[in-house]
């Protein structure tokens, strides 16, 4: 039993599962602990790095206390259950609120959501913590709609991140498989430019994604789906565009061929114009 009261060492723990939600890296479930509901995240831990990963994170989370967050109450970190119970929340969370509800909030609690949010992560920045993953999925709502940032799988300490020299691989030019896969972490479409360019996370890059988070709440909208949409309709158009011109060069071929003799060139000097389209 590390960092607080409850869980299974002392018998505090009433395990008794009622609904769970499956992450990539996990599932949570919702617990009685102590008489109180708890969330319940039990990872996949199928490598002894997978074990580090939790542990990290488990002292990492012990060391924070912050209304912005989700808070950590117990953990399990022996053979053969490892669980991190949390403060619970109801769903549902940021992600569902805005795209299944479809909610559409005003623009007080916008600003609201967004400045509550902005100094959790003031909190964070100030103890050197980039979390890695802002994203409205792992922002959770209480009863008043305040944002609980929860999800700490990728969080880590700037120094740590550090400490994977970017020169070695930059000055190779080709980054091994291993610095991808510390270092290439987040969901894609809450990536700041940097870290798609393959510099390090910093506080900076987690900034990046909170203003996408809140560019999400705004407009109810994925990020990049309009240029998504935009690029099928650039697509569609230059294709309608490219059949019509087809349909033209051939009928002009068929004119040419009966007034002129010396037409083989034609359609090599088509081409071109073709390819472009
Ligand atoms: N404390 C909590 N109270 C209520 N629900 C929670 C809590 N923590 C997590 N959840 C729910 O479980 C989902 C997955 O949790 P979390 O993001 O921590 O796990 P994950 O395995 O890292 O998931 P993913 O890889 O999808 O981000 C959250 O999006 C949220 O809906
Ligand atoms: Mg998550």
């Amino acid at each position: 039993m590390v960092c607080g009261d409850g869980g299974r060492g002392n018998g505090t723990t009433m395990w008794r599962h009622m609904r769970r939600r499956a992450g990539s890296e996990s599932t949570v479930y919702e617990v009685r602990l102590g008489g109180e509901r708890a969330a319940a995240k039990k990872p996949v831990l199928s490598t002894s790095d997978d074990l580090d990963k939790f542990h990290y994170q488990l002292q990492l989370l012990c060391e924070l206390d912050h209304p912005g967050l989700a808070k950590l109450i117990a953990a399990h970190a022996r053979p053969p259950n490892y669980l991190m119970f949390f403060e619970y929340f109801e769903p549902p969370n940021l992600a569902d609120k805005i795209h299944v509800e479809e909610w559409s909030p005003s623009i007080q609690q916008v600003v609201t959501i967004a400045s509550y949010l902005a100094k959790t992560l003031q909190y964070l920045q100030i103890l050197g913590i980039v979390h890695r993953d802002i994203k409205p999925a792992n922002i959770l709502l209480d009863k008043d709609l305040l944002p609980h940032l929860a999800d700490f799988g990728l969080a880590m300490y700037q120094k740590d991140i550090k400490s994977v020299s970017a020169e070695n691989w930059k000055s190779s030019g080709k980054p091994t498989g291993g610095f991808y896969k510390k270092n290439m972490v987040g969901t894609l479409i809450y990536m700041a430019p940097e870290i798609l360019r393959k510099d390090l996370h910093t506080e900076k890059s987690d900034v990046y994604s909170f203003a996408i988070s809140i560019n999400e709440l705004l407009t109810g909208v994925v990020p990049y789906t309009d240029l998504r949409a935009e690029a099928q309709v650039c697509i569609s158009i230059h294709y309608t565009i490219f059949l019509q011109v087809r349909q033209l060069l051939s009928f002009l071929s068929e004119q040419f061929l009966d007034f002129s003799s010396n037409l083989d060139t034609l359609p090599a000097r088509l081409m071109p114009l073709q390819k472009h389209l």
